[in-house]
């Protein structure tokens, strides 16, 4: 990224780090970010206008911590260092850092006692989002405090003359009031950034980077029909044309209509090359008596990658694989520090192909969270019924249908979630609904219509608001909307006698109930 500012951000492992990055890109200054050991040569060689370093969920102290090159802070290039990233720069530079004996999490208080540079203009009494165990107890030479709470003396220190900063608490959260305020003053009153940023150079960097890395090689992307991939098949097809081959495997567990709009778009409108696996019947025969859901993913999963490696081996020779890996996905599936993290549902993806399939992996969205994929979908002119496309699981319907999944239970399923989508698509027209569907139960219920008897089953229809996934919220649909939904998909859709509405936040639920 030469033409324009960008802040690198050094990577600890907080589950908050890509909010970093998306805050500072939401100011309109490029944001990426790096591995927390990237060497202090490279990242000079590529001349960010600042660094920040991450939080993380490690103590300094315990022996695998991770570090960064001390050499970063002899660059003369500005760095704040937020929460571990504090800590970490008070140890490195020389000062002292108290091992914590608990953690202190949540809302604190501080104080400003110098507003000359990341508080200057704002107010003397911060509310702030705290999340660390160890502290700064002393400051390294040429510090000086700017802020601190009643149990934390160095809140925030600067070292103004080499331009060196940190802060204990998390200014990238909502909880943190005037937060993007203080990332402000470090972006551009201290790195002086332009923020001239905007998504046309992401397109045109990411095309550039595309065509470097893949020559006159061919590539090969998998669409699921969800947004994401449909963004990074359009990308790619911008940046080597017919270089690239999509396949659409068709697993009989879209949402209705789906499958169709997904040929008759990346065909007809865009001309892509798409080769579409019909393949409803072996996942269904793969299905067939598996209740558990972990277990249906898996036999997903290893069903989708058979299916697409047939497809690919007939493609002939191909080097590379697109993938629309978002950063969400990355965090959710293994801890950005490379160890393992626990898993709570298998992402499926097209990760463990066959070895006589070995492609490199293109993923130009990783950095990017939802809504950012989507201005990005804009932006290359793709059609509004894609772009707004909800979030949809690589199983698909398959972790809706709670049980066993077979075609009627699918059927049944899509028919339902056709009334949730048509009726959320006409009440939110201004996109607030992160994702709303339908679930099948495996539970039946007696009720009565006319004058007989039923024992049919039970509907539960989802909606959720959230920022990116990751945490989630009922959403506080009208009673009115909840009633047509009831009615309409009681009164149209055979089989189905009682509907209920979940109002579980995420967490402790997750959004799709396996
Ligand atoms: P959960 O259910 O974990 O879902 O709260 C978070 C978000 O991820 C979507 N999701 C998936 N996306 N492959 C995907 O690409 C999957 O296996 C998968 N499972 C869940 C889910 O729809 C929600 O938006």
């Amino acid at each position: 990224m030469k033409n324009h500012d960008w802040i690198a951000i050094l990577d600890f492992g907080s589950q908050y780090t890509q909010l970093i990055a998306r805050r500072v890109r939401e100011q309109h200054v490029y944001s990426e970010i790096v591995r927390h050991d990237t060497p202090a040569a490279k990242l000079k060689q590529r001349q960010p206008a600042g660094i920040i370093l991450s939080g993380g969920p490690m103590s300094v102290f315990a022996s695998k911590a991770p570090t960064c090159d001390p050499a970063l802070f002899k660059l003369g290039i500005p760095v704040l260092g937020i929460c571990y990233g504090m800590q970490l720069m008070a140890k490195t530079l020389g000062g002292a850092v108290k091992p914590g004996l608990a953690r202190e999490y949540g809302s604190a208080r501080i104080n400003v006692t110098d507003a000359r540079s990341l508080f200057h203009g704002l107010p003397p009494h911060l509310d702030v989002w705290m999340s660390h165990g160890d502290q700064v107890l002393k400051m390294p030479t040429g510090f000086r405090v700017l802020a601190k709470t009643h149990t934390c003396p160095v809140a925030a220190m600067a070292d103004q003359k080499r331009k060196m900063y940190g802060i204990q608490f998390h200014p990238e959260v909502v909880h943190t009031r005037h937060g993007t305020e203080i990332l402000r003053r470090f972006i551009f009153n201290v790195c002086k950034c332009r923020g001239d940023w905007r998504m046309e150079q992401f397109i045109e960097e990411s095309i550039r980077a595309i065509r470097r890395k893949v020559g006159k090689s061919h590539v090969v992307c998998g669409l699921s029909g969800g947004v994401d991939s449909a963004v990074v098949a359009m990308l790619l097809h911008k940046a080597i044309g017919d270089q690239l081959h999509c396949i659409f495997v068709d697993n009989g567990l879209l949402r209705y209509s789906e499958a169709r709009q997904v040929e008759e778009t990346f065909i007809k409108a865009f001309g892509i090359d798409l080769h579409v696996a019909h393949a409803q019947a072996q996942f269904l025969s793969d299905l067939k008596g598996v209740v558990e859901p972990e277990k249906k993913r898996k036999a997903i999963g290893k069903r989708f990658i058979d299916v697409f490696a047939e497809e690919a081996r007939r493609l002939g020779d191909i080097r590379f694989l697109a993938q629309g890996t978002l950063y969400p996905d990355v965090i959710e599936s293994v801890s950005p520090l490379g160890g393992p993290s626990v898993t709570i549902k298998s992402h499926h993806n097209v990760g463990g192909l066959p070895p006589d399939l070995k492609f490199q992996l293109i993923e130009p969205l990783r950095e990017l969270f939802k809504d950012e994929v989507r201005a990005l979908g804009r932006e290359l002119g793709m059609p509004k019924a894609i772009i707004n496309r909800q979030p949809f699981p690589g199983p698909g319907l398959a972790v809706r249908i709670i049980g066993e999944v077979t075609q009627e239970r699918a059927t049944l399923l899509q028919q339902a979630d056709l009334r949730v989508q048509e009726e959320i698509a006409a009440y939110d027209r201004g996109h607030t609904i992160w994702q709303a569907f339908a679930v099948l139960l495996p539970v039946k219920s007696v009720g009565v219509m006319g004058d007989g008897r039923t024992y049919e089953n039970t509907v539960v229809v989802r909606a959720v608001t959230s920022q990116d996934g990751m945490t989630a919220d009922w959403a506080r649909l009208p009673h009115d909307l909840l009633a047509r939904l009831s009615n309409r998909i009681i009164n149209e859709v055979r089989g189905v006698n009682r509907v209920v509405y979940d109002i579980s936040s995420k967490p402790p639920a997750t959004i799709e109930w396996e």
